[in-house]
């Protein structure tokens, strides 16, 4: 089939569906997810000029449209139209997503072509993905099978991340790679099998240099302490209204003393 006969299919299926939403209720937030994704090209490629060429030109962007459409198709229980609409995606764009994958707020498929996106998949806020990326299942497990990726985490070209597992906050996974295992927050993770090459921001296997913000177990265990009897005072103040002013005068009295024997265990005057 011919570009404009494809595109003709999944405008007339989208409009279709919109126009279906719209009775129910249920467009103008789907009009509003798909105002996040659109801005979210514009945030996270420098090679988008402006909406108009965002909203021609990317075939992600088509992509979660469809899908936004679909899944709330979904959400209300229609049949079958769902899945014919996600089959329609693929066909036009390459991208394939099941109707009842969660997709968060600002969802980003660069380049698009080969992506799968399976079922019981969630994504979080802000998430990008490349060309090639499957979150798919391993074949082994039942009910929860695919991933669940958390906000702003980045999947390069061609990775593969399968099975229930539970990419953390802000990781980022190399191109190429293949994810079987969960992947802690701020980390990056490369290869087959994926191994962290980074965790919490920081290379994994280099020396630690950071010889200022050696632990002070004296001063975290003063700190918990003062922690909880000013939680103790809040709550006792809430209890008898009456006794305010005078625990008031007492914190602020005591104030001034914490803050020099903080000032010493972090350093000052030393
Ligand atoms: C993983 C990535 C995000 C870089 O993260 P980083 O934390 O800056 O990692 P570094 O570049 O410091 O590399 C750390 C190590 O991982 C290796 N590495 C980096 N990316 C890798 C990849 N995709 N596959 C295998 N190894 C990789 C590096 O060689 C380095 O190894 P070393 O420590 O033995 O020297 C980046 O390399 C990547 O793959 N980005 C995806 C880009 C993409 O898909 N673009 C598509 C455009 S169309």
């Amino acid at each position: 089939m011919g570009f404009l006969k494809k595109t003709g299919v999944a405008l007339t299926a989208t409009a279709v569906s919109c126009l279906w939403l719209n009775r129910q209720g249920e467009l103008e937030q789907t009009l509003q997810s798909i105002k996040r994704d659109v801005s979210a090209i514009q945030e996270r490629d420098p090679a988008a000029a402006n909406m108009v060429e965002a909203l021609t030109c990317y075939s992600g962007l088509h992509a979660i449209i469809m899908h936004r459409v679909a899944h709330q198709l979904h959400r209300q229980g229609l049949p079958v139209v769902p899945r014919i609409i996600s089959q329609i995606n693929r066909f036009v764009t390459g991208i394939e997503i099941h109707p009842a994958a969660r997709i968060g707020e600002g969802f980003f498929i660069d380049h698009g072509a080969g992506v799968v996106v399976g079922e019981t998949t969630e994504v979080g806020d802000n998430v990008t993905i490349y060309q090639g990326v499957t979150l798919g299942g391993t074949g082994k497990e039942t009910g929860k099978r695919h991933p669940t990726l958390k906000n702003n985490v980045t999947i390069g070209a061609g990775a593969k991340v399968l099975g229930s597992v539970t990419v953390g906050e802000n990781a980022k996974i190399g191109a190429g790679s293949i994810v079987i295992q969960n992947v802690p927050d701020n980390s990056t993770v490369v290869g087959n099998p994926g191994r962290p090459v980074r965790e919490r921001g920081r290379k994994v296997g280099a020396a630690d240099v950071d010889w200022t913000h050696l632990p002070d177990p004296v001063a975290d265990a003063m700190q918990s302490l003062v922690r909880r009897v000013v939680e103790m005072e809040n709550e006792f103040k809430a209890a008898f209204p009456e006794k305010r002013e005078a625990i008031e005068k007492a914190q602020k009295e005591g104030e001034r003393e914490l803050d020099k024997v903080f000032d010493y265990y972090h350093g000052t005057g030393i």
